[in-house]
């Protein structure tokens, strides 16, 4: 009888087994068996695991807080070297309380960047029919390492860069992003970072009631012709552009749980159900407190310089400079939750 039962017990498996068996054989697989590694992303992760020498641990490193309006400086950790499950754990951390992360002192490979971006999430791409950085040349969607560069093959050019988190236009905004220094000019082409979190945190009981459960449209900024007036808020005798995703105007990080005002402070938005005089004023005035220099930090770039921001808590902007002068920087962006 227990003999009976036991046979009857493996029926099933046995049955699921067999279908998933056959399923796999439905598939031509005979194309991936001798392929060799082709893409970047690949390439990195396989590279990763070849990669020499002990994990680092979090004892070897040290994060000291930059002093201003947001982020922290980790000193001590090699990228190029695999990390420990407790470091990946700590430095996760670490950017949910700081914001930002910068790494000193690297000197990294594409691939390498890649993984070791992507042992803090997925590579974000945006959809086809919504474009980001980089998609133009690339059939709707940014190679994994997007160049930040004026030199050819990059994007950006020199000019000044105003406070902004990007793909907030897409569907789903990436949740972070790493920004690699490979060359930097003398003068000029500083970043500047700004605390979502604590610009929320500080403002009154009365105006965080007023917007906790408001819904915030960013326009596409790649979708206006180039020499468009952008305007700073979308009123009804402005025709539309582009798809439209509204997201919480005021969003919860999905880790650490912190309100965050999730705006920038010169892009094309809207409130939706919100009457444009409205919601006109009460952007502007939400764009004025962000721009506060307590919630900055500004960051001279060094060669071997990785930042790692979160781009679900902060702004960031760029200076301008001397377009005889080169920046090149190599930047991997990771997908993100939907906003909630
Ligand atoms: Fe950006």
């Amino acid at each position: 009888m227990s003999t009976a039962i036991a046979e009857k017990s493996l029926e099933k498996p046995v049955e699921r087994i067999t279908s998933a068996a056959s399923d796999t054989k439905a598939l031509d697989n005979t194309r991936f068996a001798s392929a060799p590694l082709f893409t970047q992303l690949s390439r990195a992760v396989h590279d990763a695991s070849h990669r020499h020498g002990a994990p680092q641990s979090v004892a070897e490193i040290s994060i000291t807080p930059t002093g201003g309006g947001v982020g922290g400086v980790v000193r001590n950790l090699d990228a190029n070297r695999p990390l420990s499950a407790a470091l990946v754990s700590h430095l996760q951390q670490a950017l949910d309380e700081h914001g930002i992360l910068i790494f000193k002192q690297q000197r990294l490979a594409d691939e390498a960047l890649l993984a070791f971006s992507t042992y803090f999430g997925p590579v974000f791409h945006s959809p086809a029919d919504v474009p980001v950085l980089g998609s133009s040349d690339h059939g709707g969607t940014a190679p994994d390492v997007v160049p930040v560069a004026n030199v050819e093959g990059g994007y950006t050019g020199h000019g000044e860069l105003l406070p902004h988190t990007d793909h907030q236009w897409t569907p789903l905004p990436s949740a972070a992003s790493l920004l690699y220094a490979v060359e930097v000019p003398a003068q000029g082409g500083d970043t500047t970072w700004y605390n979502l979190a604590q610009a929320y945190a500080d403002l009154d009981a009365d105006t965080r009631a007023r917007i906790d459960t408001l819904q915030l449209i960013t326009y596409n900024p790649f979708v206006r012709t180039a020499g468009q007036k952008r305007p700073l808020y979308r009123t009804p005798d402005i025709a539309p552009l582009g798809h439209a995703f509204p997201h919480p105007l005021v969003r919860t990080h999905p880790r650490s749980g912190k309100k965050i005002l999730f705006l920038a402070t010169h892009s094309e938005v809207e409130l939706v159900g919100v009457a444009p005089e409205v919601g006109v004023a009460l952007i502007a005035f939400l764009r004025a407190h962000i721009q506060q220099p307590k919630y900055q930090y500004t960051h001279r770039w060094e060669v071997g310089d990785i930042v790692h921001w979160d781009n679900q808590a902060t702004l960031h902007a760029r200076t301008a400079f001397d377009a005889n002068d080169k920046r090149v920087l190599k930047r991997v962006s990771l997908a993100g939750a939907r906003p909630f």
